[in-house]
């Protein structure tokens, strides 16, 4: 895999205008550091000659963005409006409870992270519930149980795709 300020310029060179990239450039400094860390978008900001100031008052706007550190896997579940009439509320209280955590908030072993986000974009076949950025539709509490046994035995999928 090329280093991080290789992924930043290759995606600097797809644009006209180099602060263009932005979004890009955060997404491979996220994927390197795991989440974005003040170094992490020091390395944007320099990559994109903008300040580190710009470059976290454009990730905070997206759900997709850490600002803070992850554990090993991210759960996110969508409590917007469709999500929120199907039972969401219901699903994240039980992963709270499975978890011993309350979103937004990591466990003890740093294995998962829970999360409550904004719209998922599958309104139509809430509750949406993303595992690692895989979206899992129609979500059930009794999946709870399992999918955190698995996800336990699962190491980071970023070490998974090594
Ligand atoms: S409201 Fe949950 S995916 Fe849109």
């Amino acid at each position: 895999m090329a280093d991080l300020y290789t992924q930043i310029q290759d995606e600097i060179a797809k644009y006209p205008d180099r602060r263009s990239a932005i979004l890009p450039a955060l997404r491979h400094a996220q994927e390197h550091y795991g989440w974005l860390s003040p170094e992490a978008l020091e390395t944007v900001a320099d990559g994109l000659e903008l300040s580190p100031a710009h470059c976290l008052s454009v990730a905070s706007f997206y759900d997709m963005f850490f600002l803070q550190p992850v554990g090993d896997h991210v759960v996110e579940v969508c409590t917007n409006l469709s999500c929120a009439l199907v039972g969401s509320d219901i699903v994240l209280r039980a992963f709270e409870e499975e978890l011993g955590v309350v979103a937004p908030g990591t466990t003890a072993d740093g294995k998962v992270t829970l999360r409550r986000v904004e719209c998922l974009g599958g309104c139509g076949w809430g509750p949406v519930v993303s595992v690692d950025e895989e979206y899992q539709e129609h979500f059930k509490t009794e999946d709870i149980a399992p999918l955190i046994s698995e996800l336990r035995a699962t190491p980071r999928p970023s070490e998974s795709h090594a």
